[in-house]
């Protein structure tokens, strides 16, 4: 009796359309910054308990677009190509907790004027390339911790500046939960070391 033996996959193989990507449009904080926002992560697991972030998986969420296929994200790219935002700092000066997903997240007390631009600019430009993100109001915020039991808000003592000379594309890696992989980045204007 003949052996069953499985197809091979030859180069001639069509692998078929690509699975859809889940992916978002964030900032990513410089070494400096991921690591003191660790380190307050680590001190409000230890008050708290909660499931820390890696440092290298920090980010800050600018425009959520979800599952969506290999066309979208071409678009998607397509969108922030025609963007130029300038360069900033902002503070992140403050701790939340937010009961419903049990988040633990930093953020700022005062409104980050070209922080919201940015989101904002993103946003429109998304829609007006027929993607649709998330119509949630934007609540710019960095996840600590998850499966928080609880916490109060406060102020940070010693606030973290943030330079935004840069935004990303990410992926989430299928496989690897909270892992994020930059599928293309666009520097902001006036952001280049040493300009
Ligand atoms: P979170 O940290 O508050 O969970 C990758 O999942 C990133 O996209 C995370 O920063 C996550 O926010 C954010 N995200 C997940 N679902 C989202 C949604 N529906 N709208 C906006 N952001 C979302």
């Amino acid at each position: 009796m003949p052996s069953r033996i499985p197809p091979m996959e030859t180069a001639d193989s069509d692998p078929g359309p690509k699975p859809p990507q889940r992916v978002f449009f964030a900032l990513r904080p410089e070494a400096s910054t991921a690591a003191r926002l660790h380190g307050a992560a680590c001190r409000e697991a230890l008050r708290r308990g909660g499931r820390v972030m890696t440092e290298d998986s920090l980010h800050l969420t600018l425009a959520f677009l979800g599952e969506i296929d290999e066309a979208a994200v071409d678009a998607a790219r397509r969108a922030a190509d025609g963007l130029s935002l300038p360069a900033f700092v902002w503070t992140v000066d403050r701790l939340d907790y937010w009961p419903h997903n049990r988040i633990l997240w930093a953020g700022a007390s005062a409104p980050a004027t070209p922080l919201l631009a940015l989101g904002e600019a993103l946003r429109i430009a998304l829609a007006a390339a027929g993607l649709a993100v998330d119509p949630r109001p934007f609540a710019p915020h960095v996840t600590l911790l998850r499966n928080c039991p609880g916490a109060d808000g406060q102020i940070l003592a010693d606030p973290i500046p943030w330079t935004a000379r840069e935004f990303h594309l990410l992926q989430t890696a299928s496989g690897e939960s909270g892992r994020y992989r930059s599928l293309a980045r666009w520097p902001l204007r006036g952001g280049g070391r040493g300009g």
